[in-house]
């Protein structure tokens, strides 16, 4: 089990607990978060599933593919540490990881 802590434009540092083999988009959607749209359920095709990591996090993440890249970089509001939550496996490695839900633009 991985926890992680999110924060929102409404909330701050929201603990949430994934279940083993969970993506981190997974995670999310089974805890509530209405943000994370998440439209093609996790094929890397739609964008809906953006979060920004907090920079020390980022780092630990797995490497970006060219799919996730050219998404990325068609999201208005995108910043430096954007991921497509659907592209981050959680591990153990990732516990305690924090991340933000940007506002939908
Ligand atoms: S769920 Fe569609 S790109 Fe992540």
């Amino acid at each position: 089990m991985t926890t992680f802590t999110v924060s929102t434009a409404s909330t701050q540092d929201i603990s949430v607990q994934a279940t083993a083999g969970q993506s981190l988009m997974e995670a999310l959607r089974d805890n509530g978060f209405e943000d994370i749209q998440a439209f093609c359920g996790g094929g890397c095709s739609c964008a809906t599933c953006h979060v920004v990591v907090n920079p020390d996090w980022f780092a630990k993440l797995p490497p970006v593919s060219d799919d996730e890249q050219d998404l990325l970089e068609s999201i208005e509001g995108r910043l430096a540490t954007s991921r497509l939550a659907c592209q981050i496996p959680l591990c153990d490695e990732l516990e305690g990881m924090a991340i933000m839900i940007p506002p939908a633009v």
